[in-house]
């Protein structure tokens, strides 16, 4: 939590100490906020290559120095390969990782860095921004991926950014003197020895960490935001930054990469059936596709285990919608739609989470929200069942209604559907409600098998 935005602290202090112009501080503040865009995109890839954890072992990754084989790398290998596997297992898999530790390793990051650049350039950011996130792993003497870029050859803002992330999880974890300690180990192996003795020299005069404990570093951060070259966002912008992070959120699991965009049609499809302005349509837009946002702090070992989830899953599960709502109300402007966000699996007779409100507290935004995940998480294919067809969706959303989604949502989603297929005879079909008893829907206490969303 807040290692983006305390990394960015590092970073501009050290910009500011080797003299950056305004307008290349920008640049570099941009791309050290968002220098982890990609992250979710390689989250499945590792988790499957570690049969692990893959948030804690990105976290532990940074503390240590796996270009160097020794105690160290053999030890966080141990403790995040296979963690919960039968011991023959674990040995059998760390053999494998360890085998193509060197290849995967630069798949892994090359496909971080690539995304990570495409959606500095999706938002709208100039080219340096996305070059220097597209550069965030490469080494000063050229043992970094995914490239192998060398010294100079690697942009300056990547190898500040670098710096910055290796100061900060150092300094979070192991504290001031550790920090220093491993960027002067590492200088001249990952790091550019000049930025080095800058982080040195600031770290002297006592400017370096300075209010980077602090409860508020989020304000410090925003304050650092270059004033003369600040970049405003005006309605086009916004929507970009919302199919950005939809997309970081969808990238997260194989399964679910057009699962925000997908709500999002569901929604505005509901929303214009019930006659709603266009701003309100321009709203639920924007909800559903940063609803799961908070998704990305729960590890692939759960959005993708195949079968039912334990106690302890399901309650990491559950705080998804939290993170959501947590993450999207500091944003000015949006903090009536991180309340339909993080409300978008409460039901309306409280069976929902993570509030368990009841129909009185869930607004018009929220059920369609959540009428419109449901059908979109039903209709694709999920790690513990296969896509349905529309009409077994329907059946089965309809058995919900009114008692835990919104009926009148769910007629609306279901003219709106059948008026996408241009067909009365679906529309008749859909309404008649055809075949319902053929597919049994259970309650999440009884078998997460057939649960439509997670
Ligand atoms: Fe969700
Ligand atoms: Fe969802």
């Amino acid at each position: 939590m807040g290692h983006s935005v305390r990394s960015c602290m590092i970073g501009m202090r050290m910009a500011a100490e080797i003299g950056l112009s305004v307008a290349e501080q920008s640049d570099l503040y941009y791309a050290l906020l968002l220098k982890d865009a990609g992250c979710s995109s390689n989250s499945s890839k590792l988790f499957h290559l570690l049969s692990a954890d893959e948030i804690r072992a990105k976290r532990d990754v940074k503390l240590t120095d796996w270009t160097r084989v020794g105690w160290e790398s053999l030890h966080f290998a141990l403790t995040h390969v296979a963690t919960g596997a039968p011991f023959l297992e674990r040995v059998r898999t760390f053999v494998r990782v360890a085998a193509k530790q060197q290849t995967e390793s630069s798949a892994l990051v090359k496909i971080r860095c690539e995304r990570g650049a495409s959606i500095a350039r999706k938002i709208g950011f100039p080219e340096p921004v996305a070059q220097a996130i597209h550069g965030l792993d490469e080494h000063w003497n050229g043992g970094g991926y995914p490239v192998g870029l060398r010294r100079e050859e690697i942009p300056l803002f990547a190898r500040i950014m670098n710096l910055s992330q290796t100061l900060e999880v150092f300094l979070v974890n192991r504290g001031k003197e550790a920090a220093l300690e491993v960027a002067r180990k590492r200088s001249g192996l990952w790091f550019d020895p000049e930025l080095v003795r800058a982080a040195s020299s600031l770290a002297k005069r006592g400017l370096l960490w300075d209010g980077l404990d602090h409860q508020q570093t989020i304000d410090h951060a925003l304050a650092l935001e270059p004033e003369e070259c600040r970049l405003l966002a005006n309605e086009e912008t916004i929507e970009n930054i919302c199919q950005a992070f939809a997309e970081i959120v969808d990238a997260k699991t194989p399964f679910t990469y057009r699962h925000s965009n997908g709500v999002a049609d569901a929604a505005i499809g509901i929303s214009r059936q019930l006659g709603l302005p266009e701003e309100d349509i321009t709203f639920m837009r924007r909800a559903a596709l940063l609803h799961d946002v908070g998704k990305l702090a729960v590890s692939n070992s759960i959005l993708e285990k195949p079968g039912a989830l334990t106690d302890d899953e399901w309650a990491v599960i559950k705080l998804h919608p939290y993170y959501s709502y947590e993450v999207l109300r500091r944003i000015p402007g949006f903090e009536e739609l991180s309340v339909t966000a993080g409300a978008h699996h409460e039901k309306l007779n409280g069976s929902g989470y993570f509030r368990q409100w009841t129909a009185d507290q869930i607004s018009l935004e929220t059920r369609i929200l959540t009428v419109a995940d449901i059908f979109d998480a039903l209709a694709a294919k999920r790690p513990y069942r296969d896509a349905l067809p529309i009409e077994k969706v329907f059946e089965i959303m309809k058995k919900d209604a009114p008692q835990a989604i919104d009926a009148q949502c769910l007629d609306a989603l279901m003219m709106h559907q059948a008026g996408a297929r241009s067909s009365t005879h679906d529309l008749l079909r859909l309404s008649a409600g055809v075949g319902a008893n053929s597919v049994q829907i259970l309650s999440e206490e009884q078998n997460e098998a057939v649960i439509p969303v997670r």
